[in-house]
């Protein structure tokens, strides 16, 4: 395209040409226009002078979105409107696009110039449909293995979250189009996301969750910041001056746009008066009603309104939005470069977590026959749930890949292995009718309607490719007698969707409850042991929300698992089985379970002891329970979200044409409980405050605010495991690969001044047989620091590439910021003199090579 652009130019110059051609083609240069200009005088004036132009009710009405994706357009001073899409693994605006293995798989890349092509690729997607602001990337710290939106974000660490962010940015930004980092900030669960107050000490939050958002800044040059919902320390974030005015637009320097996330204001002067510069996706507060007295009796400056609308304009003149299409024929709504990027990221990061005797990788010469069995074998499973979902062209499934690769002489065998919940529903024999009460508004109060339905649910959900969706404003509650064929364990699945829908099951009058630490979470299901012909009364006390929808059925364990998935199994030479999370089991809105799906554990396990070479790919945002089967498979790959190439490089990792080289970017947990978050999660109990919201021309809601207290602080994935001295059951930055390594020569100076660059140097050798990649990852120490630090931090990592027997050598530079901590009584970042530890590794718990250094 670069090339594209200087032919255009120079024919212009060399030729002359019509009137008509030369003002088209000098609108392709301009649209060809790319990176922001700096910030200047010039454009500066031009913003000041066009804001001149403006009325207040004019000014006011640019601060709030429309139409859901759009800014507001003031033709009278040649202002047009601003689209925005979601998101960071593809551009969702409409219709399908190149879905990425972003997010979680970026970080497990450990490669910043992937980041780069990755933010290219978007940038490019996006200015092939319009677009102006990129909603992403999210960089919020998976605290929580259980959080719905990990997958969407990076790492559990600030360090890779912040080198690889910035990168991001700069790629999307080089195409002319703007980066949103969000959420700011602490907004690491989805359990009640809307009100739920995030209370930290600023030490935590100066070294774990806000660094990612400082570099997007500071390095980055993020044009745009997007609040998240929940509160931080008793302010809702669209208002919290600490975060917005002090840290983000005073000591960052931030010069772009602030704006809500969705439906994420709940003051117009608060929002007003503490940086929000735009409130999306309509004006519910920062409007005339809400602004236009309170500026006129002074308790909102005009200034602080002029500023806002300075930032909106300032931002979109340095990107030429005003003077050039932001279509751009010259990027492919279907681009072929793009796919090859998404490979690339799915390559670099799946990580192959076991590989016991070699099992891995499969020599494609002796495999007849191979069974690929589960229900993320097909279709492909590309990416979580909510805003980020990006449909993608043509994805390739696990099951498709596996047979490409294996081409016409291989037999390749597949089933599900287990049933939708859709089939167990309409399998579901219920004794007699399901009673259907509808009840007038959201309780079970008023006499409801009665009758009777085959389906327990909305009678959609029952049956295969119907819709019957359920509106809000009543509620349902089902009850049907249920008979059991056989003694056993029964499963109770639901399931339930639409924001804010609630379901209550209960069997036998007695309320079946949610496991503890289960709030929020995705539809649950339970167990029930009964005896041959005992009879069990299921009732469910369902209130629709928005585009719900809920059915429940009954399953016999024991035979949840097809038998053809076992048969096919023993047939084959190598199974996979390709198992975990999907849109509907993970994503935004609410948390997921540590544990997989329902029936998942008991098919990994069928299926294990029908073939002893079965390897299992799991696809999800980060940690989940592999207690039980983790044991009886030789083989486990991590693969995330692998975008829309996933199932090629699946099975190029699989029969060795690519070497794995992904590298957890979060420490697996064996169990929920062990991890350092667990105690920490959930609101403390007791402790909810109330918040009274105006919003203008409405009457007041009073919201109930849960508190949950970060008091886990610094000990955050393992920075929890390395000072404990305990270990996990995978560690932050571990990945196996076809070839070994090793290091050797480690330097660092002896003294350094406090304050300088530390240069920090050593060798990284293939001592193996096939090529590969290995992350080198630099962990700091600060034994004689007079804070308690975490007993290592990640500081300097580099992924290096080697052919069998090459060595590569290395040198990082550790700058101040990798010796300090944030001193809480002084406020400011702070060095202690002393002795430092460098320690060299290929994961958080290997570190093999350690040189001292002194700070003086
Ligand atoms: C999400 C944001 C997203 C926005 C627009 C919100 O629900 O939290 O991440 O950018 O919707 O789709």
């Amino acid at each position: 395209m670069r090339n594209l652009k200087k032919n255009v130019v120079q024919s212009i110059l060399r030729t002359g040409v019509s009137g008509l051609v030369l003002s088209f083609l000098a609108a392709s240069v301009a649209a060809l226009a790319q990176a922001p200009a700096p910030d200047s005088p010039e454009i500066e004036a031009k913003a000041r002078a066009m804001v001149a132009k403006l009325s207040l009710e004019q000014k006011i009405e640019l601060i709030g979105g429309v139409d859901s994706m759009f800014t507001h357009a003031i033709p009278a001073i040649g202002l047009p409107r601003f689209k925005m899409s979601d998101a960071s693994v593809g551009v969702r605006t409409w219709g399908p696009t190149t879905a990425y293995a972003g997010g979680v798989s970026l970080a497990a890349s450990w490669d910043p110039e992937l980041a780069r092509r990755i933010g290219e690729g978007l940038g490019k997607d996006a200015r092939a449909r319009n677009v102006n602001f990129l909603l992403g990337p999210g960089v919020n710290i998976a605290r929580s293995p259980i959080a719905g939106r990990n997958f969407e974000y990076l790492s559990e660490d600030p360090f890779l979250n912040s080198t690889i962010v910035v990168p991001f940015i700069q790629g999307v930004q080089s195409q002319g189009v703007i980066a949103t980092v969000k959420h700011y900030a602490l907004n690491s669960q989805e359990y009640n996301r809307h009100n739920v107050d995030s209370d930290a000490d600023e030490r935590t939050m100066r070294e774990i969750y806000l660094p990612a958002f400082e570099a997007a800044v500071k390095q980055g040059h993020v044009d745009a910041v997007m609040n998240s919902y929940n509160l931080i320390n008793g302010v809702h974030a669209t208002q919290n001056e600490f975060l917005n005015l002090k840290v983000l637009k005073g000591e960052w320097g931030f010069q772009g746009i602030l704006m809500s996330d969705w439906d994420a204001t709940y003051d117009s002067v608060g929002a007003a008066n503490n940086g929000l510069d735009l409130e999306m996706p309509s004006p519910r507060f920062m409007n005339a009603a809400g602004l236009v007295a309170a500026v006129k009796d002074g308790t909102v400056k005009e200034s602080t309104i002029d500023d806002k609308v300075v930032r909106l304009l300032r931002t979109a003149l340095r990107y030429g939005f005003m003077d050039r299409p932001q279509f751009d024929p010259n990027d492919s709504t279907y681009s072929v470069a793009d796919s090859a990027i998404a490979l690339d990221g799915a390559l670099e990061s799946i990580t192959l977590l076991k590989n016991e005797g070699g099992v891995l990788p499969l020599d494609p010469a002796k495999i007849k026959t191979i069974a690929v069995i589960g229900p993320n074998a097909w279709p492909a499973v590309t990416g979580g749930g909510g805003s980020s979902e990006a449909q993608a062209f043509e994805p390739v499934s696990t099951l498709t890949g596996i047979a490409n690769f294996a081409g016409p002489n291989v037999h390749v065998l597949y089933s599900r292995g287990l049933p939708e919940i859709t089939d167990v529903m309409r399998n579901t024999h219920w004794a007699g009718a399901v009673t259907v009460a509808t009840y007038p508004g959201k309780d079970f109060t008023a006499t409801p309607e009665n009758s009777t339905s085959p389906f327990f649910g909305d009678p959609g959900m029952g049956r295969r490719g119907q819709g019957g969706m359920s509106t809000p404003g009543h509620a349902v509650r089902y009850s049907a007698s249920y008979k059991a064929g056989k003694a056993g364990k029964y499963l109770v699945l639901t399931a339930v969707q639409g924001w804010g829908t609630s379901v209550k099951v209960s069997a036998d009058g007695k309320e079946l409850e949610t496991p503890p630490h289960a709030e929020g979470q995705v539809a649950p299901f339970w167990t029930l042991d009964l005896s041959a012909g005992q009879t069990v009364n299921l009732q469910a006390d369902y209130v629709p929300g928005y585009g719900a929808r809920f059915g429940l059925g009954i399953a016999y364990a024991p035979e949840l698992v097809m038998g053809e998935a076992t048969e096919l199994a023993r047939l084959a030479d190598a199974v996979v089985v390709a198992v975990g999370f999907a849109p509907d089991t993970e994503g935004e809105g609410r948390d997921r379970t540590f544990e997989l799906p329902w029936g998942q554990n008991a098919l990994i396990e069928a299926v294990a002891a029908a073939n002893p070479h079965t390897i299992v790919t799991l696809t999800g945002g980060v940690g989940t329970d592999t207690r039980g089967w983790l044991d009886e498979v030789p083989a486990l790959l991590q693969v995330y979200y692998p975008g829309q190439e996933g199932g090629t490089a699946i099975a190029d990792v699989i029969f060795g044409k690519h070497n794995p080289e992904g590298k957890l970017p979060v420490s697996f947990d064996r169990s929920w409980d062990e991890d350092p978050s667990y105690a920490y999660y959930y609101p403390v109990k007791g402790a909810d405050t109330s918040l009274h919201v105006t919003e203008p021309n409405k009457p007041p809601v009073d919201y109930v605010i849960p508190h949950v207290k970060y008091d886990d602080k610094l000990m955050v994935g393992y920075r929890y495991w390395t000072t404990t001295g305990k270990h996990p059951l995978f560690p932050f930055g571990f990945g196996l690969s076809y070839t070994t390594f090793s290091f050797s020569n480690l330097k660092a100076p002896a003294t350094a001044a406090s304050g300088s660059t530390v240069p920090v140097s050593f060798d990284v050798t293939n001592t193996g047989s096939v090529a590969g990649a290995e992350v080198a990852q630099l962990y700091v120490s600060d034994p004689s620091a007079k804070a308690a630090r975490p007993e290592r931090e990640l500081k300097g990592f580099e992924k290096v590439r080697l052919a069998p027997g090459e060595t590569k050598h290395v040198t990082l530079n550790l700058d101040a910021r990798a010796f300090s901590y944030w001193d809480e009584a002084a406020h400011k970042w702070t060095i202690d003199p002393g002795k430092f530890v460098i320690r060299l590794g290929d994961s958080s718990e290997n570190t093999p090579l350690a040189a001292e250094l002194t700070i003086q």
